[in-house]
């Protein structure tokens, strides 16, 4: 493992894309949305099953209630544009792992863009429901979360509490061959 990242590395743009939660209030293009739209219309799901629908939502007043759901996304107001994801009602831990899969997609896809992005969770079921009307989503469809996008203006949570941001060093997340195997076992001598 290298002692630090290697900023030349392809890879680079990718390795860090934070939760963003405050935004500009400029409009993002609709070749934008298009171009996001369509990096998370090709994610890989379960079986190719594609269980997502996607709602692309620039309504200001409508955000505004979702932020209001509860305080941890109080900051999503603010944002220019939502797009949040759709599935089947009782989903399966197959399509609990694409839309994660597809919310990353759609991280990535804005930072590569030139936008922040970030996940606004809906919180517990009741919260979800109510998500649900603002969004008039239908009884027999699920929705978890609405990504925001737009301008970043800072990398910052507005948050008066909130989880710390960093990662764990890879000394703390990775074994070689077997769990807490050091670097370097089963290499051909
Ligand atoms: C399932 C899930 C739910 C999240 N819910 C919220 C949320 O309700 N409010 C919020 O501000 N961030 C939420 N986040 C964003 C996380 O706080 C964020 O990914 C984490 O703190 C790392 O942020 P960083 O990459 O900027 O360091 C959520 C992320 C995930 C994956």
């Amino acid at each position: 493992m290298p002692a630090r990242p290697d900023r030349s590395s392809p890879l680079e743009p990718i390795r860090r894309v934070p939760q963003i939660r405050q935004y500009a209030s400029d409009p993002v293009p609709d070749e934008v949305i298009d171009q996001l739209l369509e990096l998370a219309r090709w994610t890989g799901s379960s079986k190719n099953g594609q269980p997502w629908h996607f709602i692309v939502v620039r309504d200001h007043e409508r955000l505004r209630k979702i932020a209001a759901l509860r305080p941890n996304i109080g900051w999503a107001a603010a944002a220019p544009l939502g797009i949040a994801i759709v599935f089947p009602a009782g989903s399966s831990l197959g399509e609990a792992y694409d839309e994660g899969r597809v919310t990353e997609r759609l991280l990535t896809g804005a930072k590569l863009l030139g936008y922040g992005a970030g996940v606004a969770w809906f919180g517990e079921p009741p919260l979800q429901a109510e998500a649900k009307r603002i969004l008039g989503i239908p009884e027999d469809r699920h929705a978890r979360q609405i990504v925001t996008i737009g301008r970043a203006t800072s990398t910052k949570d507005p948050r008066p509490t909130g989880p710390p941001r960093g990662r764990k060093p890879l000394s703390e997340l990775v074994s070689y061959e077997r769990w807490g195997g050091a670097k370097g076992s089963g290499r051909p001598r």
